[in-house]
């Protein structure tokens, strides 16, 4: 399973590179406005820090024509931009459109196996279905990304599935286990990923046996 970072803020991007876990980064407007900086500049910086790994950009737009516009403009910030686009009517016209000129795609706003069977069948690369926002309104995130999986794989469709609006290690424990392609993860959650109590009493033991022991390697 790739992990993608669903931010905006370079020192979490860079901390997630550092560590080796960087496969890719997805942003949206809100968590562009939570830089506090200038929209592009924010996702120049991003792009300067990961130039070869796909981030997602998206658009602000709602109209056919304004997406495909928008799109354009954003593709020429770098090779590896792929641009989010809202599931909507139009929406799944411009990834039709987009795909034909070679710009990639990621739809999101997916709330079910539908939508996102739709949004492959209009040639996205990407389909962000949202756990966290489901389960938020007591319906079954999980599950519907169960669904999603699966019918991905009986059709064979080569649209990448990033499981979105994480909330927590367990939805990431979740999306391993049915198999997700990528989960986009909030740099909190990642940084909980490597946390267990065990581990750490289990180094405190162990460093107090060696100090116990008078065990100096070097
Ligand atoms: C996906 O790409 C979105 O940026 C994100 O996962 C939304 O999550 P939220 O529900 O935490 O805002």
């Amino acid at each position: 399973m790739k992990i993608f970072i669903d931010t905006a803020q370079i020192d979490e991007i860079r901390q997630v590179k550092e560590w080796g876990l960087l496969d890719g980064v997805t942003t949206n407007p809100t968590l562009l406005s939570k830089t506090g900086k200038p929209w592009k500049e924010a996702a120049q910086e991003i792009l300067k820090e990961v130039p070869d790994k796909p981030v997602s950009l998206e658009v602000i737009a709602t109209d056919f024509e304004g997406m495909v516009k928008e799109a354009r403009e954003l593709a020429k910030m770098g090779d590896n931009v792929v641009i989010k686009i809202p599931f909507t009517i139009d929406g799944m016209k411009a990834v039709r459109a987009l795909k034909a000129e070679g710009i990639k795609t990621n739809v999101t706003l997916v709330f079910s196996p539908l939508q996102a069977l739709i949004a492959a069948k209009a040639g996205a690369d990407y389909v962000s279905p949202f756990i966290g926002r489901l389960d938020d309104i007591s319906h079954d995130g999980i599950g519907m990304l169960e669904e999603l999986v699966e019918i991905f794989a009986m059709y064979g469709f080569e649209t990448e599935i990033i499981a979105a609006s994480i909330r927590h290690v367990d939805h990431v424990r979740r999306c391993a286990l049915i198999g997700v392609d990528i989960a986009t993860i909030p740099f909190k959650v990642i940084k909980q990923m490597f946390k267990h109590p065990l581990t750490d009493i289990g180094l405190e033991r162990f460093l107090e046996d060696a100090k116990k022991a008078g065990i100096s390697i070097l």
